[in-house]
């Protein structure tokens, strides 16, 4: 949720820095902008839409330092002016921002300042900082302090001054060739330095003649040690025309890697939580949920307690916590602001954490001290597919190794990853289920949560109206809604539910709705026919035809898969 980059050296820095937005512009979309010295002048461009807008407009700027920004809109709508970089009124400071100011509507009104040029927190922000005292550094010191909320910033002044600042929202900084770079994700950096400094939460960096300068929120110098860059396997990458199809594709390969590491134990063992404990508890948003709720089944398996909450739920919810459970908090991103808000509550209440995510730095690990990684590489598009599936993996695997029989399954697991069938669905297929009005998802158990991911998966991407409902609360409700322009998309992968997941289906045609059962079981339905494997792996079988179905249906309808409308890959404000 909004991308910063800013960059200065001795370099061309507006060409960095709009490379650098490129890469972040998973984070947002709507617009972005840079601004730069020249001349001496501080000076802006702005351009609303993707990065390339943007890129047209400043490809003959030179400049050696410049701070960008790719946005995704909270306060006002997406137009230039709300595009940052935002000026501060004498537009002697150029402010990029990602995070939220809670307090802004007191804040610009005790500033006084008569014309505004845009609607955002941002713009109130940058004008704060102009009004307080000082170098610029002390400026954003002093200003952090009457804001309520979450920032990371990086300021640029007429003089060629940058600051940086942090609070809750993700900020690196790094020496690169010629000169040093800041940004909202490593990945930008990769191949660019093998190190780099994680901002804190209220610290502030000054850029000063080739050199970080780091400060706490006083204002005090601070020693911050850098951290190893992460080498991030592009090898691996299989390049399709978007991100998504090539990271569904990816997903076999990075299963494989992921069983890879976790296989000798290690990851495990160097974790800390109670030994057998007493109640396991997820926490997650979005897709991270739905991993999340296939995680509560595992563990439930096992015989441990489980539950998944949606985050934004929990955080303001009366749950009874236990000091002998063990709360995992899922997030691809490590970054969305409403897991961090429960990891960040339940971390000061002495509960026991565990970071469940896919950026090994992120500011959800650092809260929780104690992660399990997962494998899946970089994931680009917004509408998440192979982490999803890594997610499910170690969470199988997690409940194997505390229930001790992860050497037990280790054949069983090996001939899966061998096997693994990434099924596709066929165009005639796609074809005939993008026609319907309604577009319905069912299952039970495991096969209602695939449900309940396939389901989100294509409104993400297609904008059909859909949902997912437990097969057997179709007739308390929903059935009200089926005819001749629904479809329901059932999937079935378990035994035990199997028979009364069929008659369900009966139901559904009985009323002139069509039906198509994803499973590996024999049946006279019109059907898509996966292979057999142990029902604990099936989920991640099951979902890959119905990742490629949303895919499908949105190829087809003309849209980016990897850039839906209104959505953003890390969700950092709550
Ligand atoms: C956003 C993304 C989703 C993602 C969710 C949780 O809404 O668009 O794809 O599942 O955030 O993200 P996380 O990084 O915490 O897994």
């Amino acid at each position: 949720m909004c991308g910063i980059c800013a960059c200065t050296g001795n370099l061309n820095a507006v060409k960095l820095v709009t490379e650098g937005l490129k890469i972040l512009e998973y984070r947002g979309y709507d617009s972005a902008g840079v601004a730069y010295i020249e001349n001496e002048n501080l000076k802006v461009e702005k351009a609303v839409g993707e990065i390339c807008n943007l890129e047209k407009k400043v490809e003959n700027l030179v400049s050696f330092t410049a701070i960008g920004h790719t946005r995704w809109a909270t306060h006002g709508g997406v137009t230039e002016n709300n595009a940052h970089p935002h000026f501060s009124f004498s537009k002697n400071i150029a402010m990029v921002h990602n995070g939220i100011v809670e307090n802004y509507k007191e804040l610009k009104e005790k500033l006084e300042i008569d014309t505004w040029r845009s609607q955002t927190d941002t713009e109130v922000f940058v004008n704060l900082v102009e009004k307080e005292n000082g170098t610029l550094l002390e400026k954003i010191i002093s200003a952090s302090r009457k804001v309520i909320g979450s920032f990371a910033v990086a300021i640029l002044d007429e003089k060629g001054n940058l600051v940086l600042g942090k609070r809750e929202s993700p900020l690196y900084v790094a020496k690169i060739k010629n000169g040093i770079m800041a940004v909202s994700d490593t990945y930008v950096l990769s191949g660019l330095t093998e190190n780099f400094y994680t901002l804190g939460d209220n610290e502030f960096a000054e850029i000063k003649n080739d050199e970080i300068y780091f400060y706490d929120k006083n204002g005090k110098k601070i020693i911050k040690n850098s951290e190893k860059m992460q080498k991030f396997d592009k090898k691996s990458t299989i390049f399709e025309k978007t991100h998504m199809k090539s990271e569904i594709l990816e997903t076999k390969n990075i299963l494989k890697t992921t069983y890879k590491n976790y296989q000798d134990g290690n990851l495990f063992s160097q974790i800390i939580f109670p030994n057998r404990p007493k109640e396991i508890n997820l926490i997650a948003c979005g897709t991270a949920y739905h991993s999340a709720l296939q995680g509560a089944e595992y563990f439930k398996k096992i015989g441990i307690p489980s539950h998944a909450y949606i985050a934004s739920e929990f955080r303001y919810g009366n749950e009874i916590l236990n000091k002998n459970a063990l709360y995992i908090f899922v997030s691809q991103s490590g970054e969305t602001a409403d897991t961090i808000a429960c990891a960040k509550m339940l971390k000061e209440k002495k509960m026991c954490c565990l970071a469940l995510t896919n950026t090994p730095n992120s500011y959800l690990n650092q809260i929780c001290g104690n992660v399990l990684p997962t494998f899946a590489g970089k994931e680009i598009a917004v509408a998440s597919t192979k982490a999803y599936s890594c997610q499910v993996f170690v969470l199988y695997l997690f409940s194997l190794y505390i229930s001790g029989k992860f050497q037990e399954k280790e054949k069983e697991i090996e001939n899966f990853l061998v096997k693994f069938p990434l099924v596709d669905i066929d165009k005639n297929v796609v074809d005939k289920i993008s026609k319907f009005e309604k577009i319905f998802f069912i299952g039970r158990r495991q096969d209602y949560i695939t449900a309940l991911e396939s389901s989100l998966k294509l409104k993400e991407i297609t904008y059909i109206n859909s949902f997912a409902i437990a097969s057997g609360e179709l007739k308390h409700g929903t059935l009200a809604l089926i005819d001749e322009k629904s479809i329901v998309i059932a999937i079935c992968t378990e035994e035990k539910t199997k028979e009364k997941l069929f008659s369900n289906l009966e139901e559904v045609k009985a009323r002139n709705g069509s039906v198509l059962l994803v499973t590996n079981f024999e049946t006279n339905f019109d059907n898509l026919k996966i292979p057999t494997f142990p029902p604990s792996l099936m989920p991640l079988v099951s979902i890959i035809p119905m990742q490629f179905l949303a895919l499908h249906i949105c190829e087809k309808l003309g849209y980016n898969p990897d850039k839906p409308k209104n959505l953003a890959k890390s969700v950092t404000v709550e």
